[in-house]
């Protein structure tokens, strides 16, 4: 595997636990066609007033409200502050050069870099990546299905705090995943509480007042729910564990490779 360096963006580049051997620059990504799969508003919701008020106050309430009303909290306050215990026990699995999908405010992204290692955040929320970027991480404002730099080489993928749910399709953004990532490479994903919930709903972001954003796609499953649909794409079942009352699975996709 040819290495990824990130280091094309504004920000401290990260320390020396990998070799670099070859620069990539952001914008020498171009020539990679990717089909969205994601509608305009999950990527307009997402860059909208309540998550970007939420991240400048560092505060809820936050939620994604399904149309019948119920509300799922988001955990504003744990994405602004440090990495905490299970946070790190998942980086600890890391290997390579990481892509956080869906960084938010870069909490990961500050530990990763303190650790040493190459690491890249993306988001479709430009108030979540120049946080990110503040917080000293380096970070993308993209899409996970738009072009991206390392395609096909990344040494882990992270997909913590329910953003298994991104896009609404779990076996797109599997797809998706395992063509960024390295053969036999691993995606550390964080699963609902619940093993077997398998639901896709429309939601919206919302704050305790004003106009929520538009309404997108998403998805939440269980630990049961995302090893099925892991299985079926060929992904192979690591680990899953607990660690602060949520749920970590580890798949590797494709052929195992040697490890660093
Ligand atoms: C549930 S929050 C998770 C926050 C985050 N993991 C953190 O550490 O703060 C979902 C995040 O995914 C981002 N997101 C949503 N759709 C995305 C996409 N298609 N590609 C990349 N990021 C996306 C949102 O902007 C938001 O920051």
């Amino acid at each position: 595997m040819r290495a990824i360096r990130v280091g094309a963006q504004r920000g401290p580049a990260p320390g020396g636990a990998e070799t670099v051997q070859t620069v990539e620059s952001v914008e020498s990504v171009g020539a990679e066609t990717v089909q969205t799969v994601e509608s305009v508003g999950a990527v307009r919701a997402w860059s909208a007033d309540p998550y970007a008020e939420a991240l400048h106050t560092e505060r809820g309430p936050l939620f994604l409200r399904r149309p019948d009303g119920w509300l799922l909290p988001l955990e504003v306050e744990r994405w602004c502050a440090e990495a905490d215990a299970a946070d790190l026990e998942v980086l600890r699995r890391c290997e390579g050069a990481v892509l956080d999908v869906g960084c938010g405010p870069g909490r990961l992204l500050t530990a990763l870099a303190a650790q040493g290692r190459s690491a890249l955040g993306i988001d479709v929320s430009e108030a979540a990546v120049s946080r990110a970027v503040r917080r000293g991480g380096q970070a993308l404002h993209r899409s996970v299905f738009d072009p991206l730099p390392g395609t096909g080489r990344w040494g882990t993928a992270l997909l913590l705090d329910g953003n298994i749910g991104i896009g609404g399709d779990p076996s797109a953004l599997l797809a998706r995943l395992a063509r960024l990532l390295a053969p036999g490479r691993l995606l550390l994903a964080e699963t609902a509480p619940l093993p077997d919930l398998d639901e896709r709903v429309t939601v919206q972001v919302t704050g305790a007042r004003g106009t929520p954003g538009s309404p997108f796609p998403w998805a939440r499953l269980g630990t049961a729910a995302l090893l099925r649909y892991a299985g079926e794409a060929g992904w192979r079942t690591e680990a899953d564990w607990t660690s602060g009352g949520r749920s970590f699975v580890a798949l590797r996709t494709g052929p195992a490779t040697s490890r660093r």
